[in-house]
Formats: C-alpha cells, sequence, structure tokens
C-alpha cells in the first residue's frame, strides 16, 4: 500500500536534506504552509485554507497555475513518445516558439536561444554582447535583480547577494536607474559590450523609469557602440499589457531575455531573444553552431509549454486584462490606501504594481516605528506580509531589493471579485498598522526573533 508521509515529514527531510535555513525563515514568519492544489489564482492547504496568489511566484504564473489547456498539452506531448530531448536534431518546436517570440517582439529581434532559466538567459546575453562587440565591459543599473550565477550577479550592485561570491565579473560598472548623464558618462569609455538593463525594475521596488529614458539609453548606447539588451524576466510575457514593456517605450533592444512565465510555470524555459547582428556574431560559422547551447535547452516539454502558454495568454487576452485590470487596481489601491501616512505612492505597470512605504511624521507612530526599525529595519514590509498571509489569506511579498515596498502581481487571470478582496484585505492591513498598538507590539516581537536573519 502506498504511504503518503505526513506535513511534518515532508518537512524534516527538506531540513534534513535540503535547506533547513528556509524552513527555520519560514517557520519564523508563520508562512510554512503545505499547498495540495493550486489552480488560477488560488492556492489551497492540506489543512483547508484558501490563499490568494498576489505573488504568482515572483511573475511566473501570468496563465494562472496549472492551466488546464497547457497541462493538456503538456500530457500529449508526453504521449507522443518523441525525441523530447535527443541533442541531434532539428527540434520542430523550438522553430515553432521560436517565430511566434520573434513575431510578437518585433523591432528586429529575429532568432532565439533558449535555456532553462533567467539567470541562463542573461549568461548568454552576456556571452553574446561580448563576441559580438569585441569588448569585456558591462553597464548595469543600481539595484536590479539579474538572477544569482556569477555572471548575472555581476550586475547586481546590492551587497546582500554578492558578498562572498567574488570576485565576479571585471569590469562591470552599476549606473542608477533613470540617470542618462551618468549613463553617458560611462559610455564614453566605449569599453562597455552592453548596458544590461529591466524596462521596469521589479525588484528594486517597481521602479517605472523616467519618461523618456529608455529611449535616450538605446540611443545612447548605439551611438556607442554599445548592445541595448532588456531583462524582461519579469516584465515580459504581458506582464505589463503588451507582450514585451519595451513595447510601452517603443524601444528596440539588440537583445531580449525571457523566462518565468514563458512555460506557463509547469517546466523551466528561458530565452534569448536577439537580432540578426548579434546572432551572426556568436554562430559566425559551421564550426561554430554550437558554440553556446545547454542540454536541455530546447527540450520538447518546454518548448511544448512555451507554445501553450502564448495561446493561453493570446485566447485570453491577458495582456489587455492586464492594462485594464492593473490599472484599476491601481485608482483603488490609491484611493483606499491616501489617508494613511505610511503609503507613500501605488505606482505600477499593468499587472505588476508596488506599494511603497516610508517611516511616519506622527509622534505615536514614530516612536514604535522606530523601536522597530532599529531591531531589524529589513522586516517591517515582512511583517505586512506575514499580516496578509494570516489575517486575510493573501500571498504577496516585498521586493527583493527594496523592503519598503510590497510588490502586487497576481496571476493575469485574477478576477475583479479578487482585486476587490486584495485592495479590503490591504486597507484593512495597512489601518491596523496606523492605529492598532498590538500590531507593533507583535512586528517588533517578530523583529526580535528576526535578529539574525
Ligand atoms: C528581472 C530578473 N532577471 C533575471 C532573473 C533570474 O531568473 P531565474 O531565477 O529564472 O534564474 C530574475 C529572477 O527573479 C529576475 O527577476
Amino acid at each position: 500500500m502506498l504511504t503518503i508521509p505526513s506535513t511534518a515529514a515532508f518537512t524534516s527531510l527538506y531540513s534534513e536534506y535540503v535547506n533547513p535555513q528556509w524552513v527555520a525563515l519560514l517557520n519564523l514568519l508563520d508562512m510554512n504552509a503545505q499547498y495540495e492544489r493550486c489552480l488560477g489564482t488560488e492556492l489551497f492547504t492540506v489543512d483547508g485554507r484558501r490563499i490568494l496568489d498576489f505573488l504568482s511566484g515572483y511573475c511566473v504564473h501570468n496563465a494562472g497555475h496549472n492551466h488546464p489547456y497547457i497541462i493538456a498539452a503538456l500530457k500529449n506531448e508526453l504521449d507522443q513518445l518523441g525525441p523530447v530531448m535527443l541533442q541531434s536534431h532539428v527540434s520542430d518546436l523550438a522553430g515553432q516558439l521560436g517565430k511566434r517570440l520573434c513575431d510578437l517582439a518585433g523591432g528586429g529581434l529575429t532568432k532565439a536561444f533558449f535555456c532553462s532559466s533567467g539567470s541562463e538567459g542573461v549568461e548568454a546575453a552576456i556571452k553574446f554582447a561580448r563576441v559580438t562587440t569585441g569588448r569585456i565591459g558591462l553597464l548595469c543599473a543600481n539595484n536590479s535583480f539579474h538572477g544569482l550565477t556569477a555572471g548575472a550577479l555581476s550586475l547586481m550592485s546590492d551587497p546582500f547577494w554578492r558578498d562572498g561570491f567574488g570576485p565576479l565579473l571585471q569590469d562591470s560598472v552599476a549606473v542608477p536607474f533613470g540617470d542618462l548623464e551618468a549613463l553617458e558618462t560611462q559610455l564614453r569609455s566605449k569599453r562597455f559590450a552592453a548596458f544590461i538593463v529591466e524596462p521596469v525594475q521589479s525588484e528594486a521596488g517597481i521602479k517605472i523609469p523616467p519618461t523618456g529614458y529608455l529611449q535616450a539609453a538605446e540611443s545612447l548606447c548605439h551611438r556607442a557602440g554599445t548592445l541595448f539588451v532588456l531583462d524582461e524576466v519579469q516584465t515580459g510575457m504581458f506582464r505589463t499589457g503588451p507582450f514585451l514593456a519595451a513595447h510601452h517605450y517603443g524601444v528596440k533592444p539588440d537583445i531580449v531575455v525571457l523566462a518565468k512565465a514563458l512555460s506557463g510555470g509547469l517546466v523551466p524555459v528561458g530565452a534569448a531573444l536577439m537580432t540578426d547582428a548579434v546572432y551572426e556574431g556568436v554562430y559566425s560559422s559551421l564550426r561554430r553552431a554550437i558554440v553556446h547551447t545547454s542540454t536541455f535547452s530546447e527540450n520538447s516539454l518546454s518548448m511544448r509549454a512555451g507554445l501553450a502558454t502564448l495561446d493561453v495568454l493570446e485566447m485570453e487576452s491577458l495582456g489587455h486584462r492586464a492594462t485594464e485590470l492593473g490599472s484599476q487596481l491601481r485608482h483603488r489601491l490609491q484611493k483606499e490606501l491616501a489617508p494613511f501616512e505610511m503609503v507613500k505612492q501605488v505606482r505600477g505597470l499593468g499587472m505588476l504594481s508596488g506599494i511603497e512605504f516610508v517611516s511616519p511624521a506622527k509622534l505615536t507612530l514614530r516612536i514604535p516605528f522606530e523601536v522597530f526599525m532599529k531591531i531589524h529595519p529589513a522586516m517591517l514590509g515582512q511583517v505586512l506580509v506575514t499580516r496578509m498571509f494570516h489575517d486575510k489569506g493573501i500571498l504577496t511579498q516585498i521586493c527583493g531589493n527594496n523592503f519598503m515596498v510590497l510588490k502586487v502581481a497576481p496571476p493575469l487571470v485574477v478576477s475583479e471579485a479578487e482585486l476587490n478582496e486584495f485592495v479590503g484585505a490591504a486597507r484593512d492591513v495597512v489601518e491596523l498598522m496606523h492605529t492598532s498598538a498590538s500590531f507593533w507590539t507583535d512586528a517588533i516581537g517578530l523583529a526580535k526573533r528576526a535578529v539574525n536573519i
């Protein structure tokens, strides 16, 4: 008879053999739920809770969890018993997915390199830019998030991610996001292969580029012979409305990196889309036909997942939904949260939004706030996340490089009723933060327990 291990057994095996610190962190936050079924925007736990997902696995689940169409396509692909992983043939599915991605991206992007993660896509972009330009320098923006492999990490300025892992790639320089003068000054040296940037910085706190910034950055780069590379790992796949966030700004990048939502959240897939010039710079002769590749690159499950995900995103007009409902959501949040002095701004693009908090001015709030911040400044947003999870059954997170911004990124299939549920919940939790002494007692308790994190 098949015996199913208990939740406790799962957790203890994980602690023993995988990552006990992760278990300890989730336990500390009281967020160590055991999920048994995930559908659309809803997550169901073994103890009967229903959690609304407003994080989407950091922008993976644009099509919603376990979309039946994508699951059916994958099951059908398995039933074919075809060449899932040969690496010795031409993959028809990779051709189909490459065409659809390039057609949707437009702007001179004509070839796709496939991989299995966002970091791997960024690694490809680094190598492709270097070989195409013959330069080694890399420019990036402060506070960006590009992935945790050594090359991608070289493009991230936050010491939290870098400390102890160096030396990373040489000659990588970060400039402030939105600062054209700083960018131009660096570009003048003509030693940079690429400027790699997220069009909307997600983990930095949902930072929207200043008007004209990306367009000017593109032309400055091109004038300096530097490739303009967009990391659309979070913003692509209709998350901000159009297929790419680049389409809001009319820019034509030399390389675009996609991952996360490309597979419907079911199979790892990443892609670097590039221009002909970049392709020819990398794969410049027959001898170099496989000079950059990866074992699982074009496996047919990933390619099928990508194709089925595009079908769903297009058939259900999820980009249009992201535009319409995302802006409604921000308007409602702005209205409901306006009375609260610790809410600085609600901002975003499409269905990628952030709520930024600031320190309070009112003395009754400032005292507990300052006590809290002295104990553990990184935990304030986390307290809100924990409250949203516990009191309201909503999964969110703070931005990885900005602990004062709560990220709001539900699957694009989210309903208006669910958006209303989120707005009400956010309002209640923010109100509690402004009015309840016990909110701060609990928060300070949590910060004290977390001092070693
Ligand atoms: C903008 C961006 N680029 C790259 C990555 C790295 O992707 P992955 O975790 O799939 O390696 C991430 C991951 O969160 C990301 O947000």
